[in-house]
């Protein structure tokens, strides 16, 4: 069995002091919306007790989809890069980038560095997608993050990124593998156009026709379900909250899903266990549901 802990959007704080200079372009709307509610939202308090939490379980390997950044600052990054270790060895870490990691153009490089151990592939490449193997598991990691306009929250894959996640897909499912794709934004198409994957259509097909046993996501902070269309059956996509929000604030409170792997190609079993914050205040499972049996 293979235990695989999937949380997402820890945007890590407290934010430091931007410079006027740092400010200028998209930033000033995010620092100003971060000022006036999302300090408020997220809680390194918070995200302190869900690692705590997720070290006690026999995770291993942790995967996170994006989103530890606020406004793309280099201190934000010098912050995840002091952060990530804390998680246990990079080996076991995989890290994709959110639509808050590449706020501004550059970012995407910033994050590259900070995380050099976690975000490349196996085969050392740092271009996504990348593919970490893991046992029977493998990891499929896209970056849907771009640089958009302020009050834009939109991701796209692109051409490139959709033509590799194809051949790759194709390519793991005959190693037989159980295929588990990392992507921020989630793919199917109900977010509000602002948020939205514009190019999720293009990734649905390429899972309609390739398959993978498990999609996860972040970036709606809360937790979600949806089934995409498989060649064989249907594919789980399957978001989480944001790891660090105080509960009876934005969203879900915080948490984070366990997945437990084993069986093999025709014969995968997935159990999710959803923990997190319950009404009590406690951190705790929150649900049990064999996704594939
Ligand atoms: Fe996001």
């Amino acid at each position: 069995m293979f235990t695989l802990a999937h949380l997402s959007d820890p945007h890590l704080s407290p934010l430091p002091a931007p410079t006027r200079r740092e400010l200028a372009g998209k930033r000033v709307t995010g620092y100003f919306n971060w000022q006036r509610k999302r300090r408020f939202v997220h809680d390194p308090a918070v995200l302190r007790r869900m690692i705590g939490d997720l070290k006690t379980t026999a995770t291993e390997h942790i995967a996170i989809t994006g989103d530890f950044a606020n406004i793309a600052l280099p201190e934000e990054f010098e912050t995840l890069r002091k952060w990530l270790p804390g998680l246990g060895p990079q080996y076991d870490l995989t890290v994709i980038p959110g639509n808050h990691d590449v706020y501004v153009p550059g970012a995407l490089e910033m994050m590259q560095e900070a995380c050099s151990a976690s975000m490349r592939g196996d085969d050392d490449s740092t271009t996504f997608p990348f593919v970490r193997r893991r046992g029977n598991v493998a990891l499929i990691a896209v970056n849907t993050g771009v640089p958009t306009p302020p009050l834009m929250a939109t991701g796209r894959l692109g051409e490139e990124q959709v033509s590799k996640l194809a051949r790759i897909l194709a390519a793991l499912r005959e190693e037989k593998l159980f295929r588990v794709i990392l992507i921020h934004h989630p793919p199917q198409s109900e977010a509000p156009r602002h948020k939205r994957l514009t190019d999720a259509r293009a990734f649905l097909v390429v899972v309609a026709e390739h398959g993978a046993e498990l999609v996860l996501h972040g970036h709606d902070h809360i937790h979600q379900l949806h089934w995409l269309n498989g060649p064989t059956g249907h594919v789980p996509a399957v978001g989480v909250p944001s790891a660090s929000t105080r509960p009876g604030t934005s969203g879900d409170a915080a948490g984070y899903n366990l997945y437990r792997i084993e069986g093999g190609p025709g014969d995968w079993r997935c159990e999710m266990e959803m923990r997190g914050i319950d009404g009590d205040g406690k951190v705790a499972t929150l649900k049990r549901t064999m996704l594939i049996a």
